[in-house]
C-alpha cells in the first residue's frame, strides 16, 4: 500500500503518543492471550457505578419527556454551548466559590481534551513574528494526553519536580521545583492536572497561586485541568480549593463523573480568552453534543451530580486506594526501595522503584507474564527534555479493578519486583 503523503501537521497528529501506543500493545496482549486471565490495571475508563448510571438514566428520562427534546437533539446550537448548561455552571460556581461568573466566562467543549488542544495551539507554537511560544508543564510526570495536543511538538516543555520522600513509610510526593521552573515572555501557556493523572498528586493552593503569579506579568494563561477536582467528580482525597484568577482557565470534565461517552468539557476563564477558544471550536467541530449538555445541566441544577460525587464516586476510589496501600504495606519487603506516591486523588496509584535494575517497559512485560497489566510510567513525561532515570522506574496502577483483583495483583507485583532486585544483586 502506498504511504499517504502527509504535511508536518498530518505527521504530527498521526503519531500515537504516550499511553495510546501502550494501549495498542495491551489490546494485542488481551486478544492473543486466549485462555490466560489478566488482571487489567491499565484502564483509564471510570467504573460504571450503579448510582451514577441511574442519575444519567433519570436525567435522560426527564429530557425525553420534556418539550425541549426536539430543540436539544434536532437542532444545531451555539458554539459556546447549550444555554441552560452555561447558566447551571455559572450559578453553581458563583454560589459555591463566591465568584461572579457570567455566561461570557464559560465555554462548553466536546470533552476537556479539546480545551487543551485549542489552548496549546492558540497560545503555544510560532507567533506571526516567528517566535516560539512554549507550552509549559510545570511538574512532570503529568497527563500523557498533553503529549499529543500541540501541532508544534518543539513547543512542549516539562519540568522535573522535587521529591519529598518519607523513607520509613515508603511514601513520596512530587513538588514543583520553583528553582528551575521558568515562565516568561517566551511562554504561551501553562497546563497541569490537579488532582494529577497519573500520580494522584494535588498541588497545594499555594503552589497553584505561585504558578499563576509567575505567569501573570506576561499575561500567560494557566490551564488548570480539573478533570478529577471538586465539585464534580470530587475525586480529591485531601482538602483542596479550586483556585480562580484573571489568567487562570479552570477546566472541568464530566467524564469521571460518569459521562465520558457524551464528551462534556467546560472552560471557565476571562471572556477574551474564552472567545479565542470558542473560535477554535467553531472551526473544528461547531459544538459539543447537546444531549450530553442537556442532561448535565439537569444533574448540576438539581445538585445531584455534586452530591453523588462526594457520597458515591469519591469513597469508591478512596477505598480502592486503601486496599492497594494495605496490600503493599503488608506484602512488600521493607528493605526494597519502593515508594508509593501519596494518594491525594484521581483514580490511579503511582509506584516508584528506586534504582530499579530494569526499565519500566521490561517491568511491564514481566508483569504481563504473571497476568497483571499496568501502564509503564515512561509515557507520562511528555515534554521532558532531560534524561532522568526516575522516568523509567515508575508504573501507573488503575484503581478500577475489584478489591480481590487489586490484592492479587499486588502480591504478584511484590514477587516480580523482589526477583528483579535480587537477580541484579546476583549478577553484580
Ligand atoms: C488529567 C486528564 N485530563 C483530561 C482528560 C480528558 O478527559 P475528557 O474526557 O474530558 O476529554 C483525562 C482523561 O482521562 C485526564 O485524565
Amino acid at each position: 500500500m502506498m504511504e499517504p503523503s502527509l504535511t508536518q501537521f498530518g505527521t504530527q497528529m498521526s503519531n500515537l503518543t504516550g499511553v495510546r501506543a501502550i494501549m495498542k500493545d495491551i489490546i494485542e496482549t488481551l486478544r492473543l492471550g486466549q485462555g490466560q486471565e489478566f488482571i487489567n490495571l491499565s484502564a483509564g475508563n471510570p467504573v460504571i457505578l450503579p448510582e451514577v448510571e441511574q442519575l444519567w438514566r433519570d436525567c435522560t428520562a426527564q429530557l425525553l419527556a420534556s418539550p425541549d427534546y426536539g430543540e436539544v437533539v434536532c437542532r444545531y446550537g451555539s458554539s459556546q454551548g447549550y444555554q441552560p448548561l452555561i447558566d447551571a455552571i455559572a450559578k453553581d460556581f458563583n454560589q459555591r466559590y463566591g465568584l461572579s461568573l457570567t455566561e461570557r466566562n464559560i465555554l462548553i467543549t466536546p470533552g476537556s481534551q479539546s480545551i487543551y488542544f485549542y489552548g496549546a495551539n492558540a497560545f503555544g507554537g510560532y507567533t506571526q513574528a516567528g517566535e516560539l511560544k512554549q507550552i509549559v508543564l510545570p511538574l512532570s510526570p503529568d497527563y500523557t494526553g498533553y503529549g499529543g495536543v500541540s501541532l508544534t511538538p518543539e513547543a512542549l516543555i516539562a519540568y522535573k519536580p522535587s521529591l519529598e520522600i518519607d523513607e520509613a513509610a515508603h511514601r513520596y510526593k512530587y513538588r514543583p521545583d520553583f528553582s528551575q521552573l521558568k515562565i516568561s515572555q517566551d511562554t504561551g501557556c501553562v497546563i497541569f492536572s490537579r488532582p494529577c493523572n497519573p500520580t494522584g498528586n494535588v498541588l497545594s493552593d499555594n503552589e497553584v497561586r505561585k504558578i499563576a503569579e509567575l505567569a501573570a506579568p506576561n499575561h500567560v494563561p494557566v490551564f488548570i485541568d480539573s478533570a478529577y477536582a471538586p465539585p464534580f467528580p470530587a475525586l480529591n482525597f485531601t482538602d483542596m480549593t479550586p483556585i480562580f484568577g484573571d489568567n487562570i482557565i479552570h477546566c472541568l470534565s464530566l467524564s469521571k463523573a460518569g459521562l465520558p461517552g457524551e464528551r462534556i468539557g467546560v472552560a471557565i476563564g476571562d471572556p477574551d480568552r474564552i472567545e479565542i477558544l470558542q473560535s477554535f471550536q467553531t472551526n473544528l467541530c461547531i459544538h459539543s453534543s447537546r444531549y450530553g449538555q442537556a442532561i448535565s445541566a439537569q444533574a448540576i441544577n438539581s445538585g445531584a451530580l455534586a452530591e453523588i460525587s462526594v457520597n458515591v464516586i469519591r469513597p469508591y476510589y478512596q477505598h480502592k486506594f486503601t486496599v492497594l496501600e494495605t496490600a503493599l504495606n503488608q506484602f512488600m519487603p521493607k528493605d526494597l526501595p519502593w515508594f508509593l506516591h501519596r494518594g491525594e486523588g484521581a483514580i490511579f496509584a503511582w509506584l516508584w522503584f528506586k534504582d530499579l535494575p530494569i526499565n519500566d517497559w521490561d517491568l511491564y512485560q514481566q508483569l504481563k507474564q504473571v497476568g497483571v497489566i499496568v501502564v509503564p510510567g515512561n509515557t507520562f513525561f511528555p515534554g521532558l527534555r532531560d534524561t532522568w532515570e526516575h522516568q523509567h522506574q515508575c508504573i501507573r496502577i488503575s484503581l478500577t479493578a475489584s478489591d480481590r483483583e487489586l490484592e492479587t495483583a499486588m502480591q504478584r507485583l511484590v514477587k516480580v519486583t523482589q526477583q528483579v532486585y535480587q537477580q541484579a544483586v546476583v549478577e553484580v
